[in-house]
Order: structure tokens, then sequence, then C-alpha cells
């Protein structure tokens, strides 16, 4: 079958196989095809077990898989066929030299840049899936344009606004999607090219174009504020546990106000996930990069307050089970860093366990996606540690659950036999609010959710 285009995506993650896929599934007229330099993760990908677990991906990817999607590691022969390239790399925090712990890691994509420019024998729109700092466009024209080989590369701003869980829906149906093009003819024509494509499945007026620095900086600030109102709320979790408030109730008040809005106004034991960390790390270390201390010191705030809720939470349950934890069994209900993905990057369950570890304690992770993640992120670890997907057998001879995690299953659990299967007195740290705390302690448990009064028999 002839295609109507021929699109790359470099790098087959989180962002490029879910993305790919979709736009596979809503063009059949164009073919696309994903490289990474991973080969094991390209295995996977043409495999049954998917190297990432997001719901509804597994019947998109075997849906479009043998007609026009497809997974390889010849990034070579990708890129010379391509018209449009995506880049969808990681761009993780710099952990060397200057800028070390803030700045972006632009190696992996500075790397594809120079591979497009080698590899290419025909006009590319090359375009930024990736998150990056501002300016980094104006840094890969130039590597596009250094040799003078006479091929014309115009370069697009597009970030993606995927939520990991909820992938395939927020693709399907975006709120947005945002395209930043130079303002040249060039780049214009470019720009439209990407409005046609996204326009097969999202309607028109939700494509929207901006300038390329705006584009960039949007994707860093719509992180940075969604971050601000998790550290926001967590915040005021702090306060309602000194005051007697309740965190549910004020969040309720809150954001019925519908200049604030309800959502993102979950107190939890922290945000975790790839993102939020980095993303506003790169944006405190622009604003410093200009001089703007202020600005930095503000959105850093948001990041500190993310781990003070987390310190919080090791701190309320070492003072809870008498300022002793050394000996005791605690299970840990999630180690993922949100529900319905696997991913455990950044995962405040991380933090919690490697701080619980330090304290001597036992512990045991249970979780329904992620115990592969969380065994790589704790193998350093030294301590007891075992990993028990079944809850029920998890919390055997535990003296307390903390839960991670908001999965669904967590919330319909028979308590009655869980607290049966736990050494006494039980405890329940409920880092997401989710279970039923009134039952908890009817039951028998001590209680202690976040941001609302604990309920305790001690
Ligand atoms: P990821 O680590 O899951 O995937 C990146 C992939 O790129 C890896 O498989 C890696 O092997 C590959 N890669 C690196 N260098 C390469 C090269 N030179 N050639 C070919 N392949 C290469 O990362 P991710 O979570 O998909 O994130 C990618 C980008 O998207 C980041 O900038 C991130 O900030 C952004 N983003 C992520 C999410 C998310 O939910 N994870 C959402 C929006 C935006
Ligand atoms: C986030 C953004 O929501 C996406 O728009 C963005 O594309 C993505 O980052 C990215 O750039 O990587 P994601 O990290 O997948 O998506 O998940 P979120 O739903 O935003 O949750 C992030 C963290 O905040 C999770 O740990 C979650 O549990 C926590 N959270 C979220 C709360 O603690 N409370 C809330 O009310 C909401």
């Amino acid at each position: 079958m002839k295609f109507e285009k021929n699109i790359l995506c470099i790098g087959a993650g989180y962002v490029g196989g879910p993305t790919m896929a979709v736009m596979a599934q809503k063009c059949p007229h164009y073919r696309v095809t994903l490289v990474d330099i991973n080969p094991a993760r390209i295995a996977q990908w043409n495999s049954d077990d998917l190297p990432i677990y997001e719901p509804g991906l597994d019947e998109i990817v075997k849906e479009t898989r043998s007609r026009n999607l497809s997974f390889s590691t010849d990034i070579e022969g990708g890129i010379r066929e391509a018209d449009i390239i995506f880049v969808s790399v990681n761009t993780p925090t710099k952990d060397y030299g200057i800028g070390a712990g803030m700045a972006a890691d632009l190696q992996y994509w500075e790397r594809t840049a120079r591979q497009i420019l080698e590899f290419s024998e025909s006009p590319k729109i090359v375009v930024e899936k990736s998150t990056l700092p501002v300016k980094t466009a104006q840094a890969m024209e130039r590597i596009l344009t250094s040799t003078n080989n006479g091929i014309r590369f115009d370069v697009l701003s597009n970030p993606e606004f995927l939520s990991e869980g909820t992938a395939i829906a927020d693709l399907q149906e975006p709120d947005r999607v945002l395209i930043g093009s130079m303002e040249t003819e060039s780049g214009l024509k470019a720009r439209d090219v990407l409005v046609e494509i996204y326009a097969n499945w999202v309607p028109r007026e939700r494509i929207i174009t901006t300038n390329i620095w705006s584009s960039e900086l949007s994707k860093l600030v719509a992180n940075a504020f969604l971050a601000q109102r998790v550290s926001s709320i967590n915040s005021i979790s702090a306060l309602c546990e000194k005051t007697g408030a309740d965190i549910i109730e004020v969040a309720t008040a809150v954001g019925m106000d519908s200049r604030i809005g309800n959502k993102f106004l979950n107190a939890s034991v922290g945000f975790g996930g790839s993102c939020f960390k980095k993303d506003i790390l790169n944006l405190v270390y622009l604003c410093r990069s200009y001089a703007l201390h202020e600005v930095a010191d503000y959105w850093e705030s948001v990041i500190k307050i993310n781990q003070y809720q987390q310190e919080r939470f090791v701190f309320k349950t070492l003072n809870a089970m008498f300022n002793t934890l050394s000996g005791k069994k605690i299970c840990l209900f999630g180690f993922a860093f949100k529900a319905n993905t696997g991913d455990t990057r950044e995962s405040p369950a991380i933090f919690i366990a490697k701080r619980l570890l330090e304290e001597k304690t036992e512990v045991v992770i249970s979780d329904p996606k992620a115990l592969k993640n969380a065994r790589e992120d704790l193998k350093c670890m030294d301590g007891k540690i075992s990993y028990i997907e079944d809850p029920y057998r998890a919390v055997d001879g535990c003296h307390a659950i903390a839960v991670m995690t908001e999965w669904d299953l967590y919330r319909n659990l028979d308590f009655e036999k869980i607290y049966h299967f736990m050494t006494k007195p039980a405890f329940v740290f409920d880092g997401r609010n989710i279970l039923d705390h009134n039952k908890l302690y009817t039951i028998g448990f001590n209680v202690f959710p976040i941001g609302k009064p604990c309920m305790t028999y001690l």
C-alpha cells in the first residue's frame, strides 16, 4: 500500500509509544514508524508484552502494528524515509557538571539532532515532542543547518500534555494541541502540515498555534502550575492536621469556586512522576540563568513543599508507632507514582521505602503493575524488602499499612480480613485519603489520613 506520509518518531518511550500508536490508529493513510536506540525496548514493542502499561494501549498497538505502525532499531533508515520526524527522547535532569541537579540533560536530544543531519537526504519537518528548555529549537536549527548540505529542515515545537494512566484518552481527545513555529514563510508552511495531521481527529478549534518560544515555555508552565496546585493543597494539609480542619472539606469548599476549579486538589503523600520535578527544576534554572532569582525561588518552593510532605509522612509514621520502627513490618499499598500505570519514576513510594529501611523497618511492597520497577528502584538498598502482589498476603504479620498509590483495588478490600492478618495495634497511614477511615477505625485500626484528624485507640 502507498502511504500519504511517512512519519517517524525517535524515542519509543512513555510518550513516543502511545502518541504514535494513536496517530497510526487515527491516520491509517500514514505510515508511522518508531525507532529507539534500546533494542530490548523495541523487541518488547514488537511482542505481546509491551514495555509500558497504559489502559487501552495494547488493543491499539495490536490493531495498528500489522497495518501502518512499526517499531525498529533502524534509526538511519527511518530518518532517510521520513517526511516528518517527531523527537521524543528523554530529557532528564542533568546529574553532572554545570547545572547538575537543575538543568535539562540535552545529550540524547542533541545526538538525535546530529543523526537527523547525518542521515537525511530530503527535506524534513522536525518536531520537538520532548519537553525542552526555551530556545532549544534554535539550537536544533543551528545543528541541522551546520553543514550547509542544501537540505531544508523546519523545526516545530509540539509539546505533549498526556498524563500517564489516561494517555490514550488524552491523546484521542486532547484539551488542546499546541504547535509552535518560526514565523518565517517556511516555518508557517511546516506548521500547517502538522495542523493538518492532527486535524485528522482533533477539532480545529483545539489546535492552537503560537510562536516557537511560547510553545516551549507553555509546556514547562503547564506542568509547573499543576504541580503548584498539588503543593498548595499539600501545604494546607499540614495546617489542617494542626487545627482540626479537614482537607477534603476545605478542598471541596475552595474548588467549588468556578474561578479556582476542583481538579488537582487531592492532598497526597506528594507528587511524583518523571516530569513535574524535572520540568520545574528546568524552569528554575532558566529563571536563574536570566537572573530572575525571585521568580526562581517562587517555583523552587513548589518542590520544597513536595519534599516536606514526604518527610512529614515518614515522621508521622515514626511518631505514631511509638518513635521506633526498628524490626516492625510495614506494607506499602502501591508503588507506582499514580494509579493505572506501572511507572515508578520519582514515585514518593521510593523515598518513603528508603526512609523506612533506614529506620530498620521490614518493608513489604504490593502493587498490581509496578513490582518490576519497584525491584529495580530498590535494588541497591540494604534491609529486608519483599514484593507481594496480593494485598491479603502482603499484610500478613505487618504492623502498619501505608497507602502510596490510589489504585481502586485498595478501596474495595476486605479490611476486616486484613485486620485479622496483622500484628496489633494495627495502623493505617492513608497517603492518598482513599480509604473509608471511619470504617477502618470501627474495625480496630489506628487511622492516620492526610490533612484530617487521626482516629486512634492509643
Ligand atoms: P522515556 O525514557 O520513556 O523514553 C525515551 C526513549 O528515548 C527511550 O526509550 C530511549 O531509549 C530513547 N532514546 C534516547 N536517546 C535516543 C536516540 N539518540 N535515538 C533513539 N532513541 C533514543 O521518556 P518519556 O517519558 O517518553 O519522555 C520523553 C519526553 O517527553 C521527555 O522530554 C518528557 O519530559 C516528555 N513528556 C513525558 C510525559 C510522560 O508522561 N512520561 C508526558 C509529556 C511529556
Ligand atoms: C503530568 C501532567 O498532568 C501532564 O499534563 C504532562 O504531560 C505530564 O505530567 C508530563 O509532562 O510528563 P503525569 O505526571 O503523568 O502528568 O500525572 P499527573 O496526573 O499530573 O500526576 C502527577 C503526580 O501528582 C502524581 O504523583 C499524582 O498522584 C499527583 N497528584 C495529582 C496529587 O498528588 N494530587 C492531585 O490532586 C493530582
